[in-house]
């Protein structure tokens, strides 16, 4: 009798502990991204008629104050895809670039690569990259770049995220020097144009602070990728990946 008893409340206790665990990983997993309803307003300040994101990912790295020197010396602003696990290491820098107006956005906590990991498992990480934005600038990055540019067209839905690609990649990470880098930026940079870099490789650094006042000098104006993509007065969406954004046209989203 006393036995039964026993295994009866064992039960009801595994059935509360059951439901209190799923409340809790529930109530985690729905703080992560907005639920349809994006709570973002940015007002462009882009007026040039040859605007570019920049844009740098995998960061911060022991680069980027040299990085930030020179956008603050040129009046520019970029926007930094940040992995959480480099913020750890740099959480002063990603303040800097905070406070000096560039746009911080996330690039996952580990550098995940989406194909290869469950929903959960990609909720739980990008989670924990907003936390440690947060955590250190005190706002929460609305923005995101998947890793490798993976994410299937069911993720982009099933995340309700908003989701930045590039419309050009400088091939900064397959190792190419400075020269190849420059080179590329300056034929490459374009209006509209959402361009990749790494701010943790030396060479790209270098290359950028080459290229940044000669495309200045060229009548091109350096902005986050909140205010190139709102430039024509459209509202942020969510479930899409912007790519580029011409003026007068609405962001290109594929
Ligand atoms: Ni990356």
């Amino acid at each position: 009798m006393e036995k039964i008893r026993s295994k009866k409340i064992y039960k009801i206790l595994k059935i509360i502990f059951s439901v209190v665990a799923v409340l809790l990983i529930s109530a985690t997993l729905s703080r992560s991204v907005p639920d349809g309803t994006l709570d973002y307003v940015c007002k462009s300040n882009v007026t040039a008629k040859k605007a570019i994101a920049l844009t740098f990912d995998d960061g911060p790295g022991k680069h980027t104050e040299r990085l930030l020197d020179v956008l603050s010396e040129n009046d520019a602003k970029v926007t930094f895809f940040v992995v959480g696990n480099k913020a750890e290491k740099y959480p002063e820098t990603l303040k800097r670039a905070y406070d000096e107006g560039h746009l911080i956005g996330s690039h996952t906590y580990s550098h995940i690569d989406f194909y290869k990991t469950s929903l959960d498992d990609i909720k739980s990480d990008i989670i924990k990259n907003i936390e440690v934005i947060e955590n250190i600038t005190g706002k929460k990055p609305v923005f995101l770049r998947a890793p490798y540019g993976n994410v299937t067209p069911v993720q982009l839905k099933q995340l309700d995220t908003v989701f930045v690609h590039w419309s050009v990649s400088t091939l900064d990470w397959y190792g190419e020097e400075e020269e190849f880098v420059y080179n590329r930026l300056m034929s490459v940079a374009k209006d509209g144009a959402i361009i990749l870099l790494h701010d943790t490789r030396e060479t790209t650094v270098d290359a950028v602070l080459r290229a940044i006042p000669e495309l200045k000098a060229q009548g091109y104006e350096f902005v986050r990728v909140d205010e190139l993509i709102t430039r024509n007065g459209d509202e942020i969406r969510t479930g899409i990946p912007y790519r580029s954004c011409k003026q007068d046209k609405s962001p290109l989203a594929y």
